[in-house]
């Protein structure tokens, strides 16, 4: 397996493109399943997670071809072939899940596997379920399966969210675009990833207004027909990368970002002593005198502070002047990058669901191993601002969320190479 070495080396300064958004995409990728015309998507990051999509959809019988590098990705359900979503491909990614809307909207059946994805909880299904019932689906377990039906075909109906799950936004949004009648969402995700599926469903016919505030109004239509979306940018890996100048120093212009996307995150890091401006082509961020000050972060929905954001946090804190108390509320399991970090020399003491973060002057480079995506990345954020080497291992968990990444780090002058494995 390989792995990256990192060798801390002072303050990272140049430019940074940043891809299109994985969780975009991955829900984007599904809508095709919806309509018998070509979908193509354009920005796409080239993800494993978007090749476990792609072979996902093609065990459906979809059509799915990668252009331009990966990053155009044209599809077709034309001629679908099956509406079993296997374990084999669903354990491997959460995400899978999200072809659970479109099939039985289209279809008025699904079978798929109960999902997997990074080991941060729990992670069930009832709220995907209970919205999808409310129109009109019966949906029961056998076998590690959702078996989905609905023989007269979805209803357009009323249904209050117990929680704003992104991924059940996304299913109940997509089951509703073919629904008879109108289908209101109360309490519905507000992500930009959410807004971005809208938008392409708007372009295949779909009426639907409200994306971005929490009441979704969705309007079914007889047949969506084809498109082409341009995916939004990756507000996760925007993020990660403002960090690498917050946490050696320096100054780094992420081109492709805006402002909009990482409010509350650009928030935390002006709070603590970390400039963040907007420029023609993204964000500059920039961190000049000396030592970065403890702030709080809770994890919310959006538009709170991105839970994805909380493990690459943790990294800046360590180094922070002062204690800060990190509280993960959406996920009951993602502290797992805590232990690594505390062998790189950081002070953090986790209960529950807060890790109390006391800030120490330097890391120390270590041996440590990745054990989730934002969690691993976290790491190397880590080794950029620590003394010595670190090696991160597992790095898999890497190439499921980000394009490139020694490339990009290099390219603002960080000291970052993979370690082919056996
Ligand atoms: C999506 C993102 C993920 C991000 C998360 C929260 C994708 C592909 N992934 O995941 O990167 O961390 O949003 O911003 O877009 N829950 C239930 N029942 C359900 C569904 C969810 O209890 O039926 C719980 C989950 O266990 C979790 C919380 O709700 O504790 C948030 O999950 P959800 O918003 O659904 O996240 P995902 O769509 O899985």
């Amino acid at each position: 397996m390989d792995s990256i070495l990192v060798t801390g080396n002072g303050p990272l300064n140049g430019q940074i493109p940043i891809a299109g958004a994985k969780n975009a995409c991955l829900t984007l990728m599904p809508a095709t399943l919806l309509s018998e015309e070509p979908l193509t998507l354009t920005n796409a990051p080239r993800l494993s997670d978007i090749k476990t999509m792609t072979a996902l959809l093609q065990s459906l019988g979809a059509e799915v071809s990668s252009l331009q590098d990966g990053q155009v990705i044209a599809m077709s359900s034309h001629n679908l072939t099956s509406q079993t979503a296997d374990y084999d491909i669903v354990r491997k990614m959460r995400a899978s899940n999200l072809v659970l809307g479109p099939l039985l909207a289209r279809f008025g059946q699904a079978v798929v596997s109960l999902p997997g994805g990074c080991a941060i909880g729990a992670r069930p299904m009832d709220l995907h379920m209970e919205g999808l019932e409310a129109l009109g689906a019966e949906i029961e377990l056998k076998d590690g399966y959702l078996h989905a039906r609905a023989p007269g075909g979805l209803k357009g109906a009323v249904h209050e969210m117990r929680f704003a799950s992104v991924g059940a936004t996304e299913n109940i949004v997509m089951a509703a675009t073919l629904a008879k009648g109108t289908t209101v969402l109360k309490n519905a995700a507000r992500e930009p990833e959410i807004v971005d599926l809208v938008e392409c469903l708007r372009k295949m016919g779909a009426q639907i207004s409200g994306e971005g505030s929490s009441t979704i109004e969705i309007h079914g239509v007889d047949r969506l027909h084809g498109a082409t979306h341009q995916v939004v940018t990756d507000r996760i890996e925007l993020g990660t990368y403002m960090l690498a100048p917050a946490i050696c120093g320096g100054e780094v212009e992420l081109l492709g970002g805006r402002m909009s996307l990482v409010d509350s995150f650009a928030a935390k890091l002006d709070a603590a002593g970390v400039s963040v401006t907007e420029t023609q082509n993204g964000l500059k961020v920039a961190r000049k005198n000396g030592r970065v000050q403890a702030v709080d972060v809770v994890t919310e929905p959006f538009p709170g502070f991105p839970t994805d954001l909380q493990a690459q946090m943790m990294a800046l804190m360590c180094t922070a002047e002062g204690v800060s108390v990190l509280e993960e509320r959406i996920f009951e399991n993602r502290f797992m990058h805590a232990p690594e970090l505390v062998r790189m020399g950081a002070n953090i003491e986790v209960h529950g669901g807060t890790a109390t973060v006391t800030g120490v002057e330097t890391l120390k480079g270590a041996r440590v191993m990745a054990t989730d995506l934002r969690a691993s990345v976290s790491l190397i954020l880590a080794g950029l601002a620590a003394e010595g080497e670190t090696t991160v291992s597992r790095v898999y968990h890497l190439d499921r969320g980000y394009e490139h990444v020694v490339r990009k780090l290099e390219g603002v002058g960080a000291k970052i190479e993979r370690i082919k494995g056996e």
